[in-house]
């Protein structure tokens, strides 16, 4: 089994299942791969069993490490991970990541390797799945983050600007602004127009509510040509590094609109401690539909819910395109916008 990417509370809760199900229903035994990819590039494993996931299931982050290395990036590295498999003896991968460690898993099964997937992300932007794990842990963590805020700005009459993760998808915004009460939520698919919230804080301010809490999505654009936004750092898998929409996004608003504003970066917090009860369920489900999936030869496919059931769908779904946000659920957010 590997972890990459940016790490998911439940991936403890994935990894235990699976090898409860697979040392005690298959008798299979188990390696990890410490940090993602960068283990199987470098053979680096450690041993895995029912004991080592002991006391793990509330436990957030992975006991395996996680990193962005990309096999795709190094030369020669789809052939060193086939190697490195091969030499260790190992019989079939497990790999538990977002849209980048699935990329590379679906590249490696289109080489014959033996590989499964189960699908991992905050930010709940992977498709073929209804839901990816951690994902409603990270919404709870921001709910009660602008929950804490509401008094704080109603006190001092602020507006507070809550920025939030979600790279190339405003799930986590959608889903608490909606829970949290938020008077306006701007997220990457639908570039804001700064006038139009502006205005719109005004007008409810004026109307005598004097402190509104604005949710923005790390990856949340203005519409072209009106403030600038600055990104240029990159990763392996060639993400810009975000985080910074929201320290522009308050400096615009208390310019245009003379509120005083303030911003909360979440930030990493929302990747970080217990999975929710639902995520550690979903994970568990996830890890034994995963061992099930490995013993039936299903290579190349990853594990999904779907209408509440588990079921396996190909790699090249999941990683295919984006699952953006449904604009029916984002018109339920815009309801509350400045009201
Ligand atoms: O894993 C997804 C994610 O949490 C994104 O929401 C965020 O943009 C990114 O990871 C942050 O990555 P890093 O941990 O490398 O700063």
């Amino acid at each position: 089994m590997l972890t990459g990417g940016g790490d998911c509370p439940g991936l403890n809760a994935v990894m235990r299942a699976v090898v409860r199900k697979g040392e005690r229903a298959w008798g299979d035994e188990f390696v990890g791969f410490r940090d993602g990819w960068r283990g199987v590039l470098e053979a680096d494993t450690m041993p895995l069993g029912v004991d080592t996931f002991r006391g793990t299931l509330p436990r957030g982050g992975t006991v395996l490490g996680s990193s962005r290395t990309n096999p795709l990036k190094v030369d020669g590295g789809v052939e060193a991970c086939r190697a490195s498999l091969e030499r260790l003896g190992i019989d079939a991968l497990i790999a538990i990541g977002g849209e980048d460690t699935l990329g590379v898993a679906h590249q490696l099964a289109e080489a014959s390797v033996r590989v499964v997937g189960v699908p991992k992300t905050i930010d709940n932007d992977l498709s073929a799945t209804e839901l990816t794990f951690g994902f409603t842990t990270a919404v709870q963590i921001a709910t009660e983050a602008i929950d804490r805020l509401h008094t704080t700005a109603e006190s001092h009459h602020r507006v507070m600007v809550v920025e939030v993760m979600g790279r190339h998808a405003g799930h986590i915004a959608v889903w608490s602004g909606i829970a949290g009460g938020a008077t306006y939520t701007l997220i990457p698919e639908q570039p804001f127009d700064i006038d139009e919230v502006c205005a719109a804080l005004a007008r409810r301010h004026e109307l005598g509510n004097y402190a509104s809490i604005v949710v923005v999505a790390e990856g949340a654009m203005p519409v072209a040509g009106t403030i600038e936004v600055a990104r240029d750092e990159v990763d392996a898998f060639g993400h810009v590094r975000l985080g910074g929409i929201g320290n522009t996004l308050a400096s615009e608003i208390e310019a245009r609109t003379g509120f005083e504003t303030r911003v909360t970066i979440l930030g990493h917090v929302q990747r970080g401690g217990t999975p929710t009860a639902f995520d550690r369920v979903l994970a568990t489900r996830f890890g034994v539909a995963a061992i099930d999936a490995v013993h039936e030869g299903r290579w190349g496919q990853m594990v999904a819910l779907q209408a509440g059931e588990i079921v396996p769908v190909p790699l090249a779904e999941a990683v295919g395109t984006l699952k953006t946000v449904d604009p029916a659920l984002y018109d339920v957010a815009r309801v509350f916008f400045a009201g």
